[in-house]
């Protein structure tokens, strides 16, 4: 059956994934069986390879619809992401991404199989339980910002702070921590009217950054952005990736946004086909000093064709 096959494929590379990016060192000590297909060299870029399972799917279905007219959003899909993963979501419209990004957001559950977030079974939770998931471990970037128009950048950021129920000073300071992570200090009153569109969704991420999330969930984070600011983005995912360990999953419909993860996962037909590691991702990733958003002529291999 085909999609016993995908599975299968699914659940080895999903394992193979993050020891496939790892230094070679690491890689040989790895204990995954078999193999390692097309280890890239990517110093400091890989978790470790004992790296924990954050998100599992095991045999999940999404059935909308009854009878002549269910659709199966989701087909027995098995998934494997690692902590400190990156990785990219793609497919045609209407193959399961969406329902993917929402069961794993645990905004939506199976119809069938199983999700355990960090070893915990999802659908098991109650709502209130799975609300507080999201609010602790989970932060949200959209394509649209999705920002409050009348206030400002730290309000905005502030704003999931409130309903972690953190005092008032320890809220401020943490948001204006995010907003200089993401190369905003100093922007903090402004409205979002008063920032570029790139600008805007860097709010965004900071609000999902203050949360100290676990895991970053993107779709399409730059898909009302031009190439320049999609790259600069992409940077600045990398980096959060890279040095704050915080494990991305990121939808796109653009190749070249893809190119930024280290894993790229493809849907058609709400199965996955295709599961492999991004080689040599985009952007500065191999880079050494770890530095990357603002190291344009480091000259590491990688840098080059970085833009989309
Ligand atoms: N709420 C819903 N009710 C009925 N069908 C839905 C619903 N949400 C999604 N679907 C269907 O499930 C399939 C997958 O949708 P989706 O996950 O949104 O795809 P993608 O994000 O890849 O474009 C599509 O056929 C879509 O029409
Ligand atoms: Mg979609």
């Amino acid at each position: 059956m085909a999609s016993a096959s995908v599975s299968g494929t699914v659940s080895g590379a999903g394992a193979a994934g993050p020891a496939a990016g790892a230094p070679a060192r690491v890689a040989a000590a790895s204990t995954v069986a078999g193999p390692l297909p097309d280890a890239a060299p990517l110093p400091e870029a890989a978790p470790l390879p004992e790296a924990a399972p954050l998100i599992e799917f095991r045999h999940v279905s999404r059935l909308y619809g009854a009878g002549e007219t269910e659709v199966r959003a989701l087909d027995d899909v098995d998934l494997t992401i690692r902590r400190g993963e990156f990785v990219a979501i793609m497919g045609p419209s209407g193959s399961g991404k969406s329902t993917a990004m929402n069961i794993i957001g645990c905004l939506d559950r199976p119809s069938l199989g199983e999700y355990r977030f960090d070893g915990v079974a999802v659908q098991d939770l109650s709502q209130d339980a799975r609300a507080l998931l999201r609010r602790h471990y989970l932060g949200f970037i959209f394509q649209g910002f999705n920002l409050l128009a009348r206030s400002s950048a730290l309000e905005n950021v502030e704003l999931p702070l409130i309903y972690k129920g953190l005092p008032r000073a320890e809220r401020a300071a943490r948001a204006r921590a995010a907003l200089e992570k993401v190369g905003l200090a100093g922007r903090e009153s402004h409205d979002p009217s008063q920032l570029s569109g790139g600008q805007q969704q860097r709010v965004a991420i900071a609000r999902a950054l203050a949360g100290s999330p676990m895991v970053m969930l993107a779709d399409e984070p730059t898909g009302n952005l031009d190439s320049q600011r999609s790259h600069e983005i992409l940077l600045l995912l990398q980096e959060l990736n890279r040095k704050e360990g915080i494990t991305i999953v990121m939808v796109t419909h653009e190749p070249e946004i893809a190119a930024y993860a280290r894993r790229l996962v493809i849907f058609t037909d709400g199965r996955i086909t295709r599961d492999a590691p991004v080689e040599r991702p985009a952007g500065a990733v191999g880079c050494e000093t770890g530095d990357t958003a603002g190291a344009p002529e480091s000259g590491t291999p990688g840098e080059k064709g970085a833009r989309p």
